[in-house]
Parts: C-alpha cells; structure tokens; sequence
C-alpha cells in the first residue's frame, strides 16, 4: 500500500539524482517544492511532487501534512553513543575552572569513560546505548555513525562493536560502526605507546575484521593522543582490512592531521575547530568531506569550525553531533543546526544541507539517504505546524519534529 503525505507545506531537500554531496555556493540552496506530495512505497519514496499534479489511487493511506514540511530526517555522521554512565562531575569540574584537557592529563576524560564501561556488564550497556538511540530518533535522526573507543582493551573494544552491531539489528535506523581503538593511551601502555599501537595493529585490528564488526577506522589525532607517526601507523595497518578513515583531527592544535588524512583518503576529517589555511589546501580537490561538531564547542567553550572559510573555498560541510559523555553529552540534531546557524553563520539552507545530504556522506550512505530523490529510503521528517523551515534553527532548543518515518514506517509503528 502507498503511504501519501499530501498537502506538504515545503517539501525540502528535493534532488532529481542521487547527488553524493554538496560544496561551495551550492551549499546556500536547499531545493524545495511548496504545497506538495510525497509518495512512500515499501521503505521507498516511490514519487513526490506538486499537489496540482497529485493523483489519489485506491488503498492510498493519506497523511494530512497541512500547515508541516517534510525533510529527510537527520544523518548523524559522528557519534559515541555507546558508553556507560555520564561524565557529570567532570562537567562541574570545568564550571569549577578545570579544562578539558586538564581533566584528561589527571586520568579522567576518556579514561574515566572507559573505566566506567570496563565494568558494565554487555547488556547493562545494550540498555544504555539503545536508549538512547531511540531517543534519538524521536528527535529526527534516521541514520547514525557510532565509535567504539571507551573500551581500549581487545574485549572492550570488541564488546562495544558488537553492541553497535545489535543496535543495527534491533532499530530501523541505518548504522554505520566505526573502530577507534586509537582514542586514548590506556594507564597500562602510559609509557609504553608503541605498544598500545602494536595491540591496535596486531590484535584489534585483525579481530574486527574478522567478525566484520567495523565500516571505518579512526584515530583521535591530536597533541597528548596520537601523532601524526602514530595515526599513519594506524591508517596504513587499516587499509589492509579495507577500512576506510573518518579521523578526529584538529580538536585543539592543527599540525597536519587533515593532510594526513586527505592522503589516506578519509572519507571524513571532524571536528576542525582549528584551521590553517594549509588544512584548507589540503582539502581541496580531495573527496574527504569536512566535518564540525558544534555541540562539542559550545560544551566546551573552545572555537567553532570556521564554516564561511571552508565553504567560501569551494569545500562542502557536513554537521554532526560528536553525541559522548565527556564534550557533547547531546544528540540532538535539531540543536545542532541552530548552534550552526547562531555560532558558526551558517545559513539555515547551509545547516540542513550539511545535516542531511553531506551528512550522509560523511558515513558513506548518500546513494541511499540524505535527500528527497525517487528510489531513496523514505526516512523522513514530518514537522510540526509552522511557516517555513527557517523556523527549524531559529527556534533553538524546541523540537520542531512532529513524526518520524524510517524505511517507511513511522516510528510509533515500529
Ligand atoms: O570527539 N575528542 C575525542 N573524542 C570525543 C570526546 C571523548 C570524551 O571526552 O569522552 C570528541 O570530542
Ligand atoms: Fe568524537
């Protein structure tokens, strides 16, 4: 039977091909269709148009979208959503005058996370995880990258791989698995980091691979984490397993990360939050789509990406949000997008284009997600009430999400 949203005040995010992206100038236009249809068939959209062209057939289950728009729903491209417990004391540390990187030089940070799930049974941290997941959905997100990285021992790690392969198993949202063994120096290996890498390389690595547990690979490449040497290391050793990388580079010091990356051929370079004008050279003619989280900034209070920079080059973006216990304890994708166009003066056509279609690039699913196009999945927003999507930033920290739909069923329904 065809599920038929009729009426649709804006229908937005309309591409006629399966465009992977968007960059540069084409970034400020969010294509879109006013008073339209859109027509769901399997976990398809099948047609969509203007209502002037729309023909009802028998059996058609209408869904009334007067006065609400329709967007793809929210493609979240870099995650830790499986974790165990929270972060809060460390957070009241920093309003106490700690900084982050403070916390994480005295043994707190991503160490206290992965303590915290060492010990937390498997299913405990199923619960915990999947809760969240589906609470993120309701908030509009359909498609959703997730790390490992908490674990930083060969079970741990396995343990939260394996978790994010039965949260692909039990929600209809499209999931992508990441390995990021290389996200902290465990106590153990403190003066010892050749092998902890060693372990990632001879250890980790074949055993993901084995089970099939990862899509990408990333390393937290920064000052204090993991050097340049170190991720090249790490990327090489991966690229036998067909690995691709999605690296978090450039968090607090820019030293040639992004470049690293653009060689190694990563399908994503995050957090950016500092830039060179060698970064942007680098990212330039390269298929490696940049991505800001500013969730992490505003939680932090560090530097938002400089967006106008990368997209005045010529260079797409992709929003994402970091969703972890220790820099953006929130997935939510809607505040996302007003902090993009608050903080970083992002247009609202920039912010959606960078949540939904580059999004879905930054995890290597924009053939089949991230756009309103014929014979992509239909994991869609439906709104509430209100007059055009510029009210979908504007109106921080509200949910504008009435439904959502994901592989063609509402989530009610699920
Ligand atoms: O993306 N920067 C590295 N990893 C996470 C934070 C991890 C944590 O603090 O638990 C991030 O911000
Ligand atoms: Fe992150």
């Amino acid at each position: 039977m065809r599920k038929v949203f009729i009426n649709i005040r804006e229908l937005l995010q309309v591409r006629s091909n399966r465009q992977k992206k968007v960059a540069g100038d084409a970034m400020k236009t969010l294509p879109k269709i006013d008073n339209a249809f859109l027509i769901v068939e399997n976990d398809r959209i099948s047609d969509f148009g203007s209502m002037t062209d729309f023909k009802a057939q028998n059996g058609d289950e209408l869904i009334d979208a007067t006065d609400r728009l329709v967007l793809p729903s929210w493609c979240d491209s870099h995650s830790h959503v499986v974790y165990a417990g929270n972060r809060s004391q460390e957070f009241v540390d920093r309003i106490n005058g700690l900084s982050y990187e403070d916390i994480a030089r005295r043994g707190g940070g991503i160490l206290n996370s992965a303590k915290t799930l060492q010990n937390t049974s498997e299913d405990e941290l199923f619960e915990q995880s999947l809760n969240r997941v589906q609470h993120l959905t309701k908030l509009g997100t359909g498609a959703l990258e997730i790390k490992s990285g908490y674990g930083l021992t060969v079970d741990a790690e396995l343990k939260m791989l394996r978790i994010i392969q039965r949260i692909k198993q039990e929600t209809n949202l499209k999931i992508k698995a990441t390995f990021l063994g290389a996200h902290a120096l465990p106590e153990k290996f403190k003066s010892n980091k050749t092998a902890y890498i060693d372990l990632i390389i001879n250890e980790m690595l074949p055993k993901v691979h084995q089970e099939n547990l990862a899509d990408f690979v990333d390393v937290f490449c920064e000052k204090g984490y993991f050097d340049l040497d170190d991720t090249n290391r790490i990327l090489s050793a991966a690229k036998r397993y067909k690995l691709q990388p999605k690296i978090h580079v450039n968090q607090f010091n820019t030293f040639g990360g992004v470049a690293l990356g653009v060689q190694h051929n990563a399908l994503s370079v995050d957090h950016l939050e500092e830039l060179s004008t060698s970064d942007i050279e680098a990212l330039k003619n390269s298929e490696t789509m940049p991505v800001a989280l500013p969730g992490c900034s505003f939680f932090l209070g560090i530097p938002y990406t400089p967006a106008q920079q990368l997209i005045n080059a010529g260079l797409p973006l992709a929003l994402a949000s970091d969703y972890n216990p220790g820099s953006a304890p929130s997935g939510n994708m809607n505040f996302v997008v007003s902090l993009a166009c608050i903080k970083m003066k992002m247009t609202p056509e920039e912010a959606i284009n960078s949540a939904t279609i580059n999004g879905a690039y930054a995890m290597g699913i924009s053939e089949h997600y991230g756009s309103i196009t014929i014979g992509k999945k239909a994991n869609l927003i439906l709104t509430k009430k209100m007059e055009s999507y510029h009210q979908i930033p504007y109106e921080f920290g509200n949910l504008p999400v009435e439904k959502v739909m994901l592989e063609g069923k509402f989530f009610e329904d699920l």
